[in-house]
Order: C-alpha cells, then structure tokens, then sequence
C-alpha cells in the first residue's frame, strides 16, 4: 500500500498535511486525520453530505449522484465542489489540496 499525501486547507488558509493509504477516500482521510468540518456522518454511502470540500481547479467533475447530493451541502457549493467521501486516493492525488468549507 502507498502512502499518500494530501493537505487540507481551512478556510482561515491554515493547511494540515496527511498521510493516507492509497484506496481509501479524502474523506476518511480527513475523519481519521480529525479535520475539523469534514464529518463523514454516512461512512460514506453518498447520504449526509456532511463530506464537502472544495477540490482544486480542474479536479475531475462529481457523478450524477453526487451532484444531486452536493445540494444538501450545508456550505454553499462552488464549481470546485465534490463529496469527499467519493474521491479515491490514489497516488497521483499526492499533494492535493482540499479546501474546508466555512
Ligand atoms: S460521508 Fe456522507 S456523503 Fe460523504
């Protein structure tokens, strides 16, 4: 398993880096990582959107499904939004940043 790492950037710009195995989610990342924000209340399965986070510019667009759920995002959604618990981690991500909504 590789280890991948990515960062997470608050919205007061304060960045925490991780360490992740490859083929988990950003979400779980975040979750075990404690991020503040990032709560994963669903495990996962695409119903809580408590996951949202702001992807960088030109990070592979969300499904069908995960559009639709980006609408119960509490934050308000940019075009950069996905559900975290829906991106695989895989080695290209490392250095990825994702931002925390507010
Ligand atoms: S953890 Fe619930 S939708 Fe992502």
């Amino acid at each position: 398993m590789t280890s991948v790492p990515l960062i997470f950037r608050q919205s007061d710009g304060s960045e925490t880096p991780v360490e992740v195995q490859s083929g988990r989610t950003v979400m779980e990342a975040a979750v075990m990582a404690g991020i503040p924000g990032i709560e994963g209340e669903c495990g996962g399965s695409l119903s809580c959107a408590t996951c949202h986070v702001y992807a960088p510019e030109g990070f592979e667009a969300p499904g069908d499904y995960e559009a639709d759920m980006l609408d119960f995002a509490e934050s308000p959604r940019r075009e950069t939004s996905r559900l975290s618990c829906q991106i695989k981690v895989m080695p290209e991500l490392a250095g990825t940043v994702f931002e925390v909504p507010a």
